[in-house]
């Protein structure tokens, strides 16, 4: 059995935790209620720019809008400015998150080349600086995600995480590459041990857990206090209940039917016309392929869903094609 505890301070408290990790232009309001429902224990916005926050840029405000059915959530941040970093923690605590977490892992040239992001890792004083102006600006804990260092011949994670627990940091999430690997290549859990042996402060494993027994496996890694989860909730939000399942009970669950995925697929399309009106329909389409993969016929009726313009059109578009799926399969099962 599992036993693992991630707590910070006295407001997080979970056992076995199974973060959602934030996802800019997936991680929005809508996706992390129904992460939420299905089993994540903690969720974090998509980053926002400490710049646009500091300057009241509306779009950017806006991503910080959090719902009460949402908490335990954490608002990232970015920017390499000190002082706007320390100004918008202090936005994210005055919209209601849990904590303010900020991000040194992303790998995009766009923000790298405004020295931010992962380009931080390069100068590990600036990040402790960073992090600890936000901390001293806010009541409610910082925490920080980031990666193991820039490439292969500059892992300066234990480093990094340790000035960043002398910073004030209260978790620290590392995503399992190094920069110049992006998301491909194999997430490196290896390091999570030595990691844990330079810091007091629990320790977040992040990178390529994308079953139930790879969230058992990487949560039962030594110096894992909690494990987070990106890509492979997307399109299958399932992965959390899932995964805390097969934490719990040592054996996988049971498959995900059609007929919740293509449930789970409405809800979570109600979600986004509920808190976006019409352009959640449209800022939906990109979700059809992940919720209908691997099922027979599923590009056809994707090729419709993405030009519906009504969620009574989608619904009927899919109700038609679960009747036709269910055809499908019940022939195959009897050829076979
Ligand atoms: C589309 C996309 C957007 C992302 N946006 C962010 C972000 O806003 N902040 C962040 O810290 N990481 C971001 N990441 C990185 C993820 O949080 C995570 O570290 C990475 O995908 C590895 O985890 P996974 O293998 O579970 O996906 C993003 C990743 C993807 C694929």
């Amino acid at each position: 059995m599992i036993n693992k505890t991630f707590k910070i301070n006295d407001i997080i408290n979970i056992k076995n935790a199974v973060l959602l990790a934030p996802m800019e232009g997936i991680t929005n309001l809508p996706f992390r209620i129904l992460c939420r429902e299905l089993g994540a224990d903690i969720v974090y916005t998509e980053f926002t720019a400490s710049e646009a926050l500091v300057r009241n840029i509306d779009k950017s405000l806006r991503k910080l809008k959090l719902s009460p059915k949402e908490h335990p959530v954490a608002i990232q941040i970015f920017g390499s400015n000190p002082n706007a970093m320390a100004e918008s923690a202090k936005i994210a605590q005055d919209k209601g998150a849990d904590f303010v977490d900020i991000n040194y892992g992303c790998w995009v040239k766009k923000i790298v080349s405004n020295n931010a992001g992962s380009a931080l890792m390069k100068n590990p004083l600036l990040m402790a600086e960073i992090t600890n102006k936000c901390v001293n600006s806010v009541s409610i804990p910082v925490t920080v995600k980031t990666r193991l260092g820039w490439d292969k011949k500059n892992i300066n994670i234990f480093e990094i995480a340790e000035l960043q627990e002398q910073a004030g940091a209260k978790a620290i999430t590392v995503h399992c590459r190094t920069r110049d690997m992006k998301i491909s290549g194999n997430a490196d859990w290896s390091y999570i041990p030595e990691i844990k042996k330079h810091i007091t402060i629990p320790l977040v494993l992040n990178g390529d857990i994308n079953t139930p027994e790879k969230a058992y496996q990487a949560l039962q890694t030594e110096g894992a206090d909690a494990i987070m989860i990106g890509r492979a909730a997307v399109g299958n939000p399932f992965i959390f209940r899932n995964a805390k399942y097969m934490i719990e009970h040592g054996t996988p669950p049971e498959p995900v039917t059609i007929r919740e995925r293509l449930d789970i697929c409405l809800k979570h399309l109600s979600l986004c016309i509920e808190y976006q009106g019409q352009h959640g329909i449209y800022e939906f389409r990109k979700h059809y392929s992940g919720y209908l993969k691997g099922i027979h016929n599923a590009s056809n009726v994707r090729q419709k869903l993405v030009i519906a313009e009504t969620f009574d059109e989608i619904k009927d578009l899919i109700e038609k094609f679960y009747e036709e799926t269910q055809i499908y399969y019940n022939n195959y099962n009897n050829l076979n």
